[in-house]
C-alpha cells in the first residue's frame, strides 16, 4: 500500500511539474523556426543620399523628421577632391567619364561600400544633388552599383540645385535604374525655395504612393528615454495602436528568462500566435496581454507586435535597463526623439557635431531639436 501511494505520490508529483513547467520553460520548448519571409515585407523605407556642401544632409534631416526611415550616407573614396575646383572642373570630367561609357564600371568615380542590404526595405529615397544638370557622380555610382538590387523597388527621389532644372538628373536615374517602380514625380528643391524645404517635402511626402509607408509607429518610454518601434501588419499591433489614440499605456514590467522584460497591459489585444524565434529588439505579445521586449533570443508560439530597428543588443538591454527588476513602461503615439539610424558611415556619425532627431548628423544645424555631447538641445 505504501508503494502504492508513494507510486502515486510520484506520479503526481510529474504531472504537477509538466503543467506548472509551460510558463517557466518556455525558452526550452522546441518550436518550427520563423518563416523569415515575413520579415521581408515590412514596408519599410531607406533614405539614401549623397551631400558634398551639406544641402541634401539638411533635406534628409527634414525628410526623416516626417518620415520612418533608416538613413545611408555614400562617401566617394577619395575624399580630398574638390569638386567645386578650377571652375567645377573635377566634377566635369567626372561626369563626363560617365557619360562617354555610360555602362562601364571603371567609368564610375569609386565610393566607400555600403554594408545595408536594400533586400531589407520595399521603398527607397535618393536624395542627390544636381551637378551640371546631370546626377552628381558619386550617387551615380551607387546607382550603377546597385540597380539589380533596387529592381521592383519602390523609388523616389529628391533633386538638390542651385537653381538648374532636374529633368537631366531625372533621366539619369531612369537611365542607371530601368527596373524600379518610381513612386511618383522627383521633388526639386533649389536655393530660391529650400526655406519652405519642410512643407515641400511633406506635400511631396502625401502624394506618393509609398509601400505600406502607413507602417505605424509607438514610442516606447523607460526611465526618461524614449525609442520608437515600428508596428507590426497585423490585427494585434492594429488594436494595440487603436487603444494608444485613447492615450498611453503604462505598465510594469520585469526581467524574465535573461531574455525579455515582460509585464501586463492590464488589457487583451487579439492574438495572432505563430512560431517565433525572437531577436534582441523584437516587441512581442504573449498570451493576448502580456508585452515582452526581447534583449536576447527565445523561441515561442507568440505574438509579433513590432520591432525596435537600429538599435545594437546592448543598446537595448541598457534601454530597458536589463536585469534592474522592475521598470515602468509607457507606451504611446507622436512624435518620439530617439536616434534610429542605420549609416554605411558609422565614423561620421561618431565624428563632432550635432546629431538630429532622425540620427543625422548635422555640422550646423539651423532649428530644431539635437543632441550634442550626449545631451538634448533645441536650437531656435
Ligand atoms: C560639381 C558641381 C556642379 C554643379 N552644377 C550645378 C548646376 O549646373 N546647376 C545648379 O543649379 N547647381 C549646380 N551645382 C550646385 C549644387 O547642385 C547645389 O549646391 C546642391 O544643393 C548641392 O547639394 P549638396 O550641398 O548636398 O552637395 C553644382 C555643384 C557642384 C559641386
Amino acid at each position: 500500500m505504501k508503494r502504492i501511494i508513494h507510486c502515486f505520490l510520484l506520479l503526481a508529483a510529474m504531472f504537477f511539474v509538466c503543467c506548472s513547467s509551460e510558463d517557466e520553460t518556455k525558452a526550452e520548448t522546441p518550436v518550427p523556426a520563423p518563416t523569415p519571409a515575413s520579415e521581408n515585407t515590412t514596408g519599410k523605407t531607406l533614405v539614401v543620399y549623397y551631400s558634398y556642401t551639406g544641402n541634401c544632409r539638411t533635406i534628409v534631416n527634414t525628410l526623416t523628421s516626417q518620415l520612418t526611415a533608416d538613413v545611408v550616407e555614400i562617401q566617394p573614396a577619395d575624399k580630398t577632391q574638390r569638386y567645386e575646383a578650377n571652375g567645377y572642373a573635377i566634377g566635369t570630367q567626372l561626369l563626363n567619364a560617365i557619360k562617354a561609357n555610360p555602362g562601364s564600371a571603371s567609368s564610375y568615380p569609386a565610393i566607400d561600400p555600403v554594408s545595408t542590404s536594400l533586400d531589407d526595405y520595399d521603398n527607397i529615397i535618393i536624395v542627390t544633388p544636381l551637378w551640371w544638370s546631370q546626377m552628381a557622380a558619386i550617387m551615380q555610382t551607387y546607382l550603377f552599383q546597385n540597380a539589380d538590387a533596387m529592381s521592383g523597388k519602390h523609388v523616389a527621389m529628391i533633386v538638390s540645385s542651385s537653381s538648374s532644372g532636374i529633368s537631366g538628373v531625372v533621366a539619369d536615374a531612369k537611365r542607371l535604374l530601368p527596373d524600379v517602380e518610381w513612386m511618383g514625380d522627383a521633388l526639386h528643391i533649389r536655393d530660391a525655395n529650400r526655406s519652405q524645404a519642410s512643407s515641400l517635402i511633406a506635400d511631396w511626402l502625401s502624394g506618393l504612393d509609398l509601400q505600406r509607408a502607413s507602417a505605424q509607429v509607438m514610442n516606447i518610454t523607460i526611465g526618461g528615454k524614449t525609442v520608437k518601434a515600428t508596428l507590426a501588419d497585423n490585427s494585434s499591433a492594429q488594436a494595440l495602436y487603436e487603444a494608444l489614440q485613447h492615450g498611453p499605456i503604462t505598465y510594469d514590467a520585469h526581467d524574465y528568462g535573461d531574455f525579455e522584460k515582460v509585464g501586463d497591459l492590464g488589457q487583451s489585444f487579439p492574438r495572432n500566435d505563430e512560431p517565433i524565434t525572437t531577436r534582441p529588439g523584437d516587441i512581442i505579445l504573449y498570451q493576448g496581454s502580456s508585452l515582452c521586449i526581447y534583449y536576447d533570443t527565445n523561441s515561442w508560439n507568440f505574438t509579433r507586435i513590432g520591432r525596435i530597428e537600429g538599435m545594437t543588443q546592448d543598446e537595448i538591454k541598457d534601454f530597458v535597463r536589463a536585469g534592474e527588476g522592475n521598470v515602468s513602461i509607457t507606451l504611446s503615439l507622436g512624435n518620439a526623439t530617439a536616434i534610429h539610424q542605420v549609416s554605411s558611415n558609422a565614423a561620421a556619425l561618431k565624428a563632432e557635431g550635432y546629431i538630429s532627431i532622425g540620427g543625422m548628423r548635422v555640422a550646423s544645424p539651423s532649428r530644431g531639436i539635437f543632441i550634442k555631447d550626449g545631451k538634448k538641445m533645441l536650437i531656435l
